[in-house]
């Protein structure tokens, strides 16, 4: 038996304003995709706004279904629309941000492990890391550059095969 450690790297901003302009943006868009949240039964809205290499942002928001498994994420829909419109348009950057108006959110939200998933496939599919925001509104801001820090045991391609 050997212990062995992982060490992941993120970065922590206080405020919004201390972003660079272009994450600064992306944030305030993350808010702007909740706008068509529908999340009746969670009453939990989130958005996920996408930095193409074009300039581009697509926007995403969770999507739920009173069959409950049939809804999906704000990072999905975001992700799934890109990957089935703009397939060749690289994704650089994303922010996600959440609200409700049972309670006031007072630290990040950070993405489930099947969007984490999703995130990892579709940068190894373009071969460029992807910057990830997660935007709270009355607290910090985590940043990673690249999904490996959010999910370094990511299931791999490479397992497929002997
Ligand atoms: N949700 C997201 O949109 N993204 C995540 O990464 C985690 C959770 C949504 C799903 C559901 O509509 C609501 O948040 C509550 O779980």
């Amino acid at each position: 038996m050997s212990n062995k450690n992982i060490t992941i790297s993120y970065q922590e901003y206080s405020s919004i304003d201390d972003l660079n302009p272009e994450d600064r943006d992306l944030c305030k868009e993350a808010t702007t995709a909740m706008v068509n949240s529908h999340s009746p039964y969670s009453e939990f809205r989130v958005g996920a706004a996408v930095r193409l290499e074009s300039g581009k942002i697509v926007y995403g928001s969770n999507q739920e279904n009173v069959a409950y498994p049939s809804g999906l994420c704000a990072e999905r829909v975001a992700l799934f629309t890109i990957g089935s419109t703009y397939p060749n348009d690289k994704i650089l950057a994303m922010a996600i941000t959440a609200q409700t108006d049972n309670f006031k959110i007072m630290h990040p939200v950070t993405s489930c492990g099947a969007c984490l998933q999703v995130m990892a496939e579709y940068e190894k599919k373009q071969s460029h890391s992807i910057d990830v925001l997660f935007y709270c509104q009355h607290g910090s801001i985590i940043k990673t550059s690249g999904i490996e820090s959010l999910l370094p045991f990511a299931f791999a391609e490479t397992r497929l095969k002997k």
